[in-house]
């Protein structure tokens, strides 16, 4: 039954190998919020990084990848997940030399990574339409809850990172409480990304 699929950070095989293949490079939201563009590729911390995805993606497009992982349970799954892509050798392999992993809370960690740009996607509180979250949310959440203390890490993001926040947001949900206004935005399909700078 696919509800009995064990969640796992897979970097050598589906949805992650097909983005890698046909997903669109630079071009992809999520790049382009970061600052991939022109030739520049900066150094990335991704503050939140569940399953890996994102940060992959980015280190896919040659950008240098740390990741922060909380959750136990989430941090030994993306460290099995890395271990397997560095077994499994050739481009994955090449693509998470770029990655390092941490364990702990980013509010804590960042600062002294004195990071160049912070992504940040926090889990969200249940949508009304929760059959529509994906299974592997779904899955997530059931691990980790939700983040409610995502102003926080956003605040910490703010004070230390040397050229942008960027926050992965559900595309129709309203503004984080208590948070400034982001300098722009870039739209995905059922995604935003709210971009922050700090230079
Ligand atoms: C929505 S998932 C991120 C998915 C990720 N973008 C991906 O591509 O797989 C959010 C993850 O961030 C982690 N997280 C949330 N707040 C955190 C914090 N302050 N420090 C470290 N990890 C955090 C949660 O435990 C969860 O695993």
């Amino acid at each position: 039954m696919v509800e009995d699929t064990p969640l796992k950070a897979d970097f050598t095989s589906g949805a992650v190998v097909h983005r890698l293949r046909f997903g669109g490079g630079r071009g992809q939201a999520l790049p382009r919020a970061i600052g991939l563009k022109n030739g520049k590729t900066p150094d990335v911390v991704d503050a939140t990084a569940g399953l890996g995805r994102d940060g992959f993606l980015l280190a896919s497009l040659g950008a240098k990848v740390t990741l922060i992982e909380r959750s136990d349970h989430m941090h030994r799954l993306l460290a099995e997940g890395l271990a397997q892509a560095r077994d499994a050798g050739g481009e994955v392999a090449e693509i998470v030399a770029r990655i390092s992993l941490l364990h702990g809370d980013a509010k804590d960690l960042l600062p002294g990574l004195t990071p160049e740009v912070v992504l940040v996607d926090p889990m969200h509180p249940p949508r009304h339409n929760s059959a529509l979250v994906k299974k592997e949310l779904r899955q997530i959440r059931d691990i980790v809850g939700t983040d409610d203390d995502a102003l926080a890490l956003m605040q910490a993001a703010l004070g230390c990172a040397r050229n942008r926040v960027v926050l992965k947001w559900p595309q129709k949900a309203d503004a984080m409480t208590g948070l400034r206004m982001p300098s722009h935005r870039i739209n995905g399909k059922s995604t935003r990304y709210d971009v922050f700078m700090t230079l």
